[in-house]
């Protein structure tokens, strides 16, 4: 049976493949899109969403939330709106798509995520590849969707590594408290974060083969792709990582990074390769996961205990991925966008 998944983006290039890949995939019904404040503010994210469903001729409702994180625009000690100008920009305002001639729907993404959930049977995933607003939100609202949400399937935070502070995550950094609200739920949590997705990178080789099966859907995916990784380059992002070898099978493996200026990670797809087959994932950890909103160079930094330092007490919270099998993913893109 097909899986029931609300995909909760803000796109955003990898979010744009993302949708693709649920769009394509036999495995996944893709019920809604909500969008949100992130990449870009929520006007262009939800264009950017239309533009997506528009050029899939998908007909899945888009549904427009929340514009503001819940509180660190107001925090002096934050940089007010922050994430819309960090140096990495691998995404541009608009998708590279005709202009969308369709609407977002009437009713706000949060009431749609609370009705939905509570009027379903506690079947539906979510994928939420974007500051976690929308889903914080809902919970303050309705704080029983917890119990009602299958699986949430995060992109965000880091075990080791940052991109969009010293300490942070761009999903996590763009909104801490919103972070920590999901992470503070007992709602089963699946998390992707850095250490997985820069796992899964697609090489430039890989885009030329991507865009060669030439459907619509592969050749748009590969030129995001591609646009990827142009952006690492001309930020040098090797200059600024980690020796990038690792050991398979140790937590170190987990922390560096996988980089030689010819591939990047499509970080949002990756949650909805987990959701077609959650072998892409190829290691795991248990933890307690919290999210650091009071230290200032800290905030929005994801702390997973991965060594129970607290011996037991602290309740595992989350299953977090560590590394990701990038022959698997690549292949599950060219599969779900390369046949039409
Ligand atoms: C995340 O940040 C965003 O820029 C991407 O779309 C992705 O969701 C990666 O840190
Ligand atoms: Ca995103």
């Amino acid at each position: 049976m097909k899986k029931k998944v609300i995909l909760d983006c803000d796109p955003g290039s990898d979010d744009a493949v993302a949708i693709m890949l649920a769009w394509f995939s036999d495995d996944i019904d893709l019920m809604a899109i909500t969008t949100v404040n992130g990449n870009r503010i929520v006007p262009k994210t939800t264009e950017n969403a239309l533009r997506m469903v528009q050029f899939l001729h998908a007909g899945v409702p888009v549904y427009r939330g929340c514009g503001d994180p819940i509180i660190c625009n107001e925090i002096p000690s934050r940089k007010p709106n922050l994430p819309r100008v960090t140096l990495n920009d691998c995404h541009g305002d608009f998708l590279p798509l005709p202009e969308a001639k369709i609407q977002p729907q009437p009713e706000h993404a949060v009431f749609y995520l609370v009705r939905t959930l509570m009027e379903s049977d506690g079947d539906i995933y979510v994928a939420a590849t974007a500051p976690l607003t929308n889903i914080a939100m809902a919970l303050r609202i309705e704080p029983r969707i917890a119990g009602k949400i299958k699986q949430l399937v995060i992109m965000g935070g880091a075990i080791c590594g940052a991109n969009a502070s010293p300490s942070a995550e761009f999903n996590f950094y763009a909104d801490p408290e919103a972070a920590k609200i999901v992470m503070d739920t007992d709602i089963p949590k699946v998390i992707l974060p850095l250490d997985a997705t820069w796992r899964a990178c697609i090489t430039e080789e890989q885009c030329q083969e991507l865009a060669a099966l030439g459907t619509p859907a592969a050749k748009f995916a590969a030129t995001m792709s591609q646009k990827r990784i142009d952006n690492l380059k001309v930020n040098d992002i090797s200059q600024h990582n980690f020796d990038l070898r690792h050991t398979p099978g140790t937590v170190a493996s987990a922390v560096l990074y996988r980089y030689d200026n010819t591939m990047a990670p499509i970080h949002d797809a990756l949650t909805i390769a987990y959701l077609i087959d959650p072998s892409v994932i190829t290691e795991w950890v248990d933890a307690n996961v919290d999210i650091e909103i009071m230290s200032g160079i800290c905030d929005g930094r994801m702390v997973a205990d991965i060594h129970n330092t607290k011996k037991g007490r602290d309740p595992v919270t989350a299953r977090v991925a560590l590394n990701a099998d990038a022959a698997k993913f690549t292949a599950m893109l060219f599969e779900n966008l390369g046949r039409k």
